[in-house]
């Protein structure tokens, strides 16, 4: 097979920058040029402020920059210069047309596609890292076929990426397997073994898996589904653990046990969020539905819905406990992130929790320790003008924890941040400034409840019973 000497990598976001840097610290002898069309974006990646915050990211960008890791908007010339180039870009949920609401919008893998086959001079390997719906492969291979160059050789492969955001470096260092899906041909092999060799820089041959580039496609579809759909499983049964004085943690730890069962991913929630687990749900229900399974497109629909019910039945839950009016209460959201160790807010459970205060006339404030102020209104007011006068009437953004409190009727947890936990953060002082009775509604169980009651508040915890606690 042929060694890779230069990469490019289409899209400088969560998952493209990240990989590539510890591909290129862990490669020292193969350049890697990160591109984007978003000007600033590379700018911040070019800078001391790094775009995205991920632990451990700043110092791996360190490690290379500028030696063999490049950033730059020079998309064509990355192109150009690279033998193995990574499709890392968006694949949003399509807003509009046939499939809206549920299929990918595969608009950027195509014109990236598109502009590869314009650019290259000579063989390329493309490498689909971005998630896609099963047999994308195809489409790309006719673009690229049907626009190049002749003599122009191109080999396609399927590389899912299984890292989570706020673990992203750990998980990139050691993941589970690196899964790498080609097409039967002795091309395919060898394309598949040229990539094979750039992770072996790092990963242990035996988690370099290699497979058909359909199984490889749907596997990363398959084990989004299937990761959601036990969160989804846990949280449909913190709402009978509330229901009945069961604690859905002590559930989640007699049934991890069982070793086909495991431990992992039964952290009862206010919900999922992040940017992968509803869009890769619903591109496979889409899938299910053209391939004429309703049936299939059902069972997998019902995670995101359960999803859905599990945040409309924790704010419920916020506005019965406050008497059924949240006009003149001021709401604490402690956390605005989807998870804690990001400052990624796409489909956080905390944007539904605060428009639902919002509608019922709270007045909202709310503080996370990564997430930038423009963010949060980015997420709330969609850059509408008119809806942004609105939020802004009812919302504000606070410097601490203790500032959103003051003043406050009730705390909502909606990320885990270390920093809310009750070793951390004193709660005796929250509980001071705030109006009585003061309530703290624990949408992560991260608290002790024996600690917070003494203090005085009343709690509630998603999944716990209600016996010998406030109702
Ligand atoms: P992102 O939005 O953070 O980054 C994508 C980048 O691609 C953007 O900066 C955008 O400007 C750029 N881009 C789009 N079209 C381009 C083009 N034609 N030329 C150059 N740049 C272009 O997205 P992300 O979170 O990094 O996700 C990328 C893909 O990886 C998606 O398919 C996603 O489903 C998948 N994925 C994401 C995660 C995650 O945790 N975020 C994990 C695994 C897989
Ligand atoms: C996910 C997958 O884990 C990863 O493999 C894939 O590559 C991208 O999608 P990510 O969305 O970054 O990663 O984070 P993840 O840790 O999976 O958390 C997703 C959401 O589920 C978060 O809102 C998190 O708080 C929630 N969650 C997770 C729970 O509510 N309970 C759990 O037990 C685990």
């Amino acid at each position: 097979h042929r060694k890779v000497n230069s990469i490019c990598c289409i899209g400088a976001g969560y998952v493209g920058g990240p990989t590539c840097a510890v591909i290129a610290a862990a490669n020292p002898h193969i350049n890697v040029q990160i591109v984007d069309v978003n000007q600033s974006r590379i700018d911040a990646w070019n800078s001391d402020v790094l775009p995205i915050y991920e632990p451990g990211l700043a110092e791996t960008v360190a490690k290379s920059r500028n030696r063999n890791l490049f950033f730059s908007t020079n998309v064509s010339q990355a192109i150009e210069e690279a033998d193995l180039i990574f499709v890392s870009v968006n694949t949003p949920t399509k807003k509009s047309g046939m499939g809206r609401g549920f299929a990918a919008d595969l608009g950027y893998v195509e014109a990236a596609t598109r502009q590869i086959a314009k650019i290259a001079k000579s063989d390329k390997i493309v490498v689909e890292k971005s998630t896609v719906p099963c047999r994308t492969a195809q489409s790309i291979r006719l673009i690229l076929e049907a626009n190049s160059r002749s003599g122009v050789h191109f080999d396609i492969l399927s590389n899912p990426e299984f890292l989570a955001e706020g673990t992203a470096i750990q998980d990139l260092m050691h993941p589970d397997r690196v899964l790498i899906g080609s097409q039967d041909t002795v091309a395919g092999f060898s394309a598949c073994a040229s990539l094979a060799e750039v992770y072996s820089a790092w990963v242990p041959r035996d988690k370099i898996i290699t497979m058909n580039v359909w199984s490889s496609e749907l596997s990363k579809l398959a084990a989004n589904a299937m990761l959601a759909q036990r969160i989804s499983s846990i949280n449909a049964l913190s709402a009978i653990c509330e229901a009945t004085g069961a604690d859905v943690d002590e559930v989640a730890h007699a049934v991890g046990l069982d070793s086909r069962i495991g431990p992992k991913f039964l952290k009862s929630s206010v919900g999922f969020g992040g940017s992968c687990f509803r869009k890769d749900i619903l591109n496979l229900v889409y899938l299910s539905e053209s391939l004429n399974l309703p049936e299939v497109a059902a069972y997998w629909r019902q995670v995101v819905e359960m999803n859905e019910y599990q945040k409309f039945r924790f704010a419920r839950k916020v506005l019965h406990s406050l008497f059924d009016t949240m006009s003149n209460k001021r709401i604490a959201v402690f956390g605005f992130a989807f998870k804690k160790d990001t400052g990624d807010t796409r489909e956080s459970a905390a944007i539904t929790l605060v428009q639902s205060f919002a509608e019922e006339m709270a007045s909202v404030a709310i503080y996370d320790p990564k997430v930038e102020e423009r963010q949060v209104w980015l997420e709330l007011t969609s850059n509408d003008t008119d809806i942004e006068a609105k939020v802004k009437e009812r919302v504000t953004i606070c410097n601490s924890a203790l500032e959103a409190a003051g003043g406050a009727d009730a705390i909502v947890i909606a990320t885990e941040w270390d920093e809310f936990k009750d070793t951390n953060l004193n709660y005796a002082d929250v509980y001071r400034v705030m109006n009585k009775p003061a309530f703290i509604f624990d949408g992560r169980s991260i608290l002790n409840a024996g600690v917070i009651t003494d203090i005085g508040f009343k709690l509630h915890t998603i999944g716990k019973g209600t016996e010998g606690r406030f109702e």
